[in-house]
């Protein structure tokens, strides 16, 4: 059973994007809505993001891979999830139902598990104009994902210059998009 004195445990996976290094923004701002908030990073998310801030700032471990069979589990267990950055290649294999890295098996679980995820690609209009990325976008959507995508979210950058673009990623909307579906210490809508 919820136990409703605890707040409810927001999962924060952020990839492989120049963006994820500002992800602590997320973290602050989920924070102040009352969320505990546990950052997991891809493998490749974890080049970009400050893991030691980020431990601070949550006073959880930053995880990025499988724990080993037998080891317990080190996070609580999540009640809502949003993944930003995304990137395409996430999109796409969590689309696919590929679990490689531990933030598909959490997005391929959490949806299984019927939890809120919120989804926020950042990437630039080349890799964006891939048939395969907007197909799994509209699955998603079609899977109850909430995805922000489109230039009401952020207009799309050209090749090579995201680093200029980086201060534009809206990582307050991901939470009120969150908070249409769940109040903190309520139900899931
Ligand atoms: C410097 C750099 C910046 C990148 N920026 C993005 C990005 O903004 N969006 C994106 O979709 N992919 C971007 N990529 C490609 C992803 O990092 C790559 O597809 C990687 O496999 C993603 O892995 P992940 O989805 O497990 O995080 C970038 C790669 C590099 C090296």
């Amino acid at each position: 059973m919820t136990d409703p004195t605890r707040p409810r445990v927001l999962y924060v996976l952020a990839c492989g994007s120049p963006v994820a290094r500002d992800v602590g923004r997320l973290v602050e701002h989920a924070l102040r809505d009352g969320w505990e908030v546990c950052v997991v990073a891809t493998p490749d998310g974890t080049k970009f993001v400050d893991v030691p801030a980020l431990v601070r700032q949550t006073g959880h471990p930053v995880r990025s891979t499988y724990k080993n069979p037998g080891e317990p589990d080190v996070l609580p267990g999540a009640d809502a999830m949003i993944v930003a950055p995304a990137t395409v290649n996430t999109i796409n294999k969590w689309a696919a139902g590929i679990a490689d890295t531990l933030v598909l098996g959490l997005l391929v679980e959490g949806q299984g598990k019927g939890l809120p995820i919120v989804a926020m690609p950042f990437t630039n209009a080349a890799m964006a104009a891939h048939p395969a990325f907007r197909q799994n976008l509209a699955r998603l959507r079609e899977w109850d994902v909430t995805v922000l995508f489109g230039d009401h979210v952020m207009p799309l950058h050209a090749p090579g210059t995201g680093d200029r673009h980086l201060d534009r990623f809206p990582w307050r909307m991901a939470l009120d998009a969150l908070r249409a579906r769940v109040s903190v210490g309520g139900q899931v809508s």
